[in-house]
């Protein structure tokens, strides 16, 4: 099915000047931009989108990573989306990833992991809605 998900392109990978590239693999791969924007996470923002992990031992570090630099959202619109996106982040261990993939090509670290994609249908429509209005959604 057509399914929309919600991506980030995070600070290391910003800082790297890869967004091009990153964006083109999601193009080749059938997903389409439909929504996008480069933001600077404030502190509030961070906790609240990983708040699932605030219990987690690495979420101090994750927050303070996200929040290091601009990133970009986007949201991506295609076949099996959520699915798909993730295939082409790889594992979320750079160390762990698939070769050909964004994080084993452009992640240092589990933090610096250069992408965040989300997991499932229910968080994606959650982590869409917290950074795009619908108005900013261009379906045509
Ligand atoms: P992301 O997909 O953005 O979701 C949570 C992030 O926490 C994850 O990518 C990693 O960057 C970061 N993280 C740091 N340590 C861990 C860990 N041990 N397990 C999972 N995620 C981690």
């Amino acid at each position: 099915a057509i399914e929309r998900t919600f991506s980030i392109i995070k600070p290391d990978a910003v800082a790297k000047n890869v967004i091009g590239q990153i964006y083109s693999r999601f193009e080749s791969n059938g997903l389409k931009i439909i929504a996008a924007r480069m933001t600077q996470l404030s502190r509030a923002e961070a906790e609240q989108f990983y708040a699932i992990h605030r219990e987690r031992p690495f979420f101090n570090d994750l927050v303070k990573f996200m929040i290091s630099g601009p990133v970009m959202v986007q949201v991506l619109e295609g076949e099996d989306a959520i699915r798909k996106n993730r295939e082409l982040m790889g594992a979320t261990d750079p160390q762990k990833a698939e070769k050909g993939t964004i994080r084993a090509d452009f992640a240092d670290s589990i933090d610096a992991n250069a992408v965040h994609g989300s997991d499932a249908p229910e968080t994606a429509a959650v982590e869409i809605s917290c950074f795009f209005p619908t108005l900013e959604i261009y379906t045509r």
